[in-house]
């Protein structure tokens, strides 16, 4: 199962020597050379244009990394994955958030048994609750309609609903009030329902496994400020609905099996959005939309099963990332949206990459000598240009960009004087990527009048790569195509990587320890303590702040 070790391969060490050859030279001298490369590295598929000529690649990096891709077997393992094999190594599990998107009639088959099938009839009965939902059909316990829709979840069950309400707001039902609570601070559940009347309030509680604390505490807390408002316990029937792949603990909860929707172990908490953890997204948009979005996945996912690897987006962006990871020695990404309903997507990519590919040993369980996964963060723009970009333009780190933008504004606001603000938007999209590759060199500052000793500060590098992304307009299709692009750009650098990109065992150990340091907070009587000097003082001084002995 395990691959040859990666930087013995001839084709990394070709590429190590190719990185050695080229990775001084400037952005300014790969343009000089090639006036047409702004049209040549570029990829135009499915609906995304992906301008790469800004990254320090040339056509000898790109054709070795694609190299190392073939001897590394990405074409098998796609297939692998869409076939359904368990490619999730360490759980032992098929891969197949492709199948949520398949249309249908189309077969998968996991252990002989056609998953497509499945996934519609889940689609049709949360078609037909959303339907019922937002046509004032169900109704809660006291005989109102529900106007307002609160999602509980966390990770997973919680980054994708959220991400997706406020990228398709614009398509959302206004008259309705969608809300998500995730963290098990407190807080986070009375923000989430203050001003809510619980007559007309839906729970919807989000949790794969169904035992998360976080999930748990919260829909407890949900489930007690219920009925205490509507006085019957029998209201959780019409005010809570679950989507878990666990029935046994839904019921144990006291959820109807009947108003639990269901997925399935082969689909990752992070690759769950187009689930029916999308549920919420479905309520606000519509089953209608939400079709719409799938169909965006689907043709990515096509485009990626079917696309040589040299007309491959999301193959070309995950051979980009590893090579700015290992050879350019880059250990972050900047993802860099020029719209502000993605405002959640760096959050949401960052589960999905990070708890994806975060990894120190490969498939096979052997420690890897060169880095993995980088740390992914981001903000919209141009709110980011007022902040952190001053360490993007001059700062001693290189940080490759991915700069997201569209050709069409949901909410056109004409400038006075012409011109649209969209227009101010994407020109601020456009001239960073510009600023980054080229920079102004001292000569220019110079030139241009600065004083002798100012210049340094105000000499720009440049040759900082960055990708952009264009599409015409951000709809429920967009959506879809480029989630799924990051999805499978996440499974080409696993591949490359040998590691399994769909288990998250880095998360368990701080759940566990949690369980006893809880013990210890909430002793009634001062604990006996066992752990380090530092965790020891700080569980006293936590109970001493609490109980007010300080
Ligand atoms: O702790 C990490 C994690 O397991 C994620 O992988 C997952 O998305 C999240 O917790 C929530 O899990 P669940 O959907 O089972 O509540």
């Amino acid at each position: 199962m395990s691959e040859p070790r990666l930087t013995r391969l001839p084709q990394w060490q070709a590429l190590q020597r190719h990185a050695y050859a080229i990775g001084q030279r400037h952005l300014r001298e790969w343009f000089a050379a090639d006036p047409q490369r702004g049209e040549r590295f570029v990829l135009e598929d499915v609906g995304l244009y992906l301008d790469y000529s800004k990254q320090r690649v040339d056509a000898d990096a790109l054709g070795l990394l694609r190299e190392l891709a073939t001897a590394r077997g990405l074409p098998q393992r796609i297939e692998a994955m869409f076939r359904g094999e368990r490619i999730n190594t360490t759980e032992h599990r098929a891969v197949l958030h492709v199948a949520l998107r398949a249309p249908a009639g189309e077969k998968i088959l996991v252990d002989g048994h056609d998953v497509v099938a499945d996934v519609h009839a889940v689609l049709d009965r949360m078609a037909a609750f959303a339907e019922q939902v937002r046509s004032g059909a169900w109704l809660g316990h006291g005989g109102k309609r529900i106007r307002n829709v609160v999602s509980i979840g966390i990770g997973g069950s919680d980054l994708g609903p959220v991400m997706a309400y406020e990228a398709l707001r614009a398509y959302s039902r206004r008259d309705m009030t969608f809300r998500f609570v995730s963290n098990v601070d407190g807080t986070d559940f009375a923000e989430a329902v203050h001003g809510l009347d619980a007559a007309e309030t839906l729970f919807i509680v989000c949790s794969k496994t169904f035992t998360t604390l976080e999930t748990l505490a919260n829909a407890h807390a949900a489930r007690a400020w219920s009925v205490a408002a509507l006085g019957d316990e029998r209201a959780v029937a019409k005010h809570f609905v679950a989507v878990s792949t666990n029935a046994a603990e839904v019921a144990k909860f006291g959820i109807d099996t009947a108003n639990m929707f269901g997925f399935w172990d082969w689909v990752g908490g992070r690759y769950s959005m187009d689930s029916a953890i999308g549920l919420s997204t479905m309520l606000a948009i519509g089953p209608e939309h939400f079709h719409a979005m799938l169909a965006g996945f689907h043709a990515m996912d096509e485009h990626f099963r079917h696309a040589p690897l040299e007309r491959n987006l999301p193959a070309l962006m995950g051979l980009l990332a590893v090579w700015n990871n290992n050879f350019l020695d880059a250990a972050s990404v900047a993802v860099l949206p020029y719209e502000q309903y993605l405002k959640r997507f760096p959050a949401y990519l960052q589960q999905l990459t990070m708890e994806s590919n975060g990894k120190r040993v490969t498939r096979g369980g052997a420690a890897v000598d060169y880095a993995t996964g980088p740390i992914y963060w981001g903000e919209p723009g141009t709110n980011g240009q007022h902040s952190f970009y001053q360490l993007l333009h001059q700062g001693t780190r290189i940080v490759p960009c991915d700069f997201i933008g569209f050709g069409q504004s949901l909410n056109p606001l004409p400038v006075q004087g012409g011109g649209d603000q969209h227009d101010l938007l994407l020109a601020n999209l456009i001239a960073q990527g510009e600023a980054l590759a080229f920079g102004k060199t001292a000569e220019e500052v110079r030139a241009a009048g600065t004083d002798a000793a100012l210049a340094p500060h105000r000499t720009f590098p440049g040759n900082r790569p960055s990708s952009t992304i264009l599409a015409q307009r951000l709809t429920p299709r967009v959506l879809g195509t480029l989630i799924a692009l990051y999805e499978h750009s996440v499974f080409v650098q696993g591949v490359i990587w040998d590691i399994d990109s769909f288990d998250q065992w880095g998360v368990e150990l701080g759940k566990q320890l949690a369980k006893t340091t809880i013990a210890e907070l909430t002793a009634k009587d001062e604990p006996k303590l066992a752990h380090d000097s530092s965790t020891n003082a700080l569980i006293r001084r936590y109970r001493a702040l609490r109980d007010g002995h300080t």
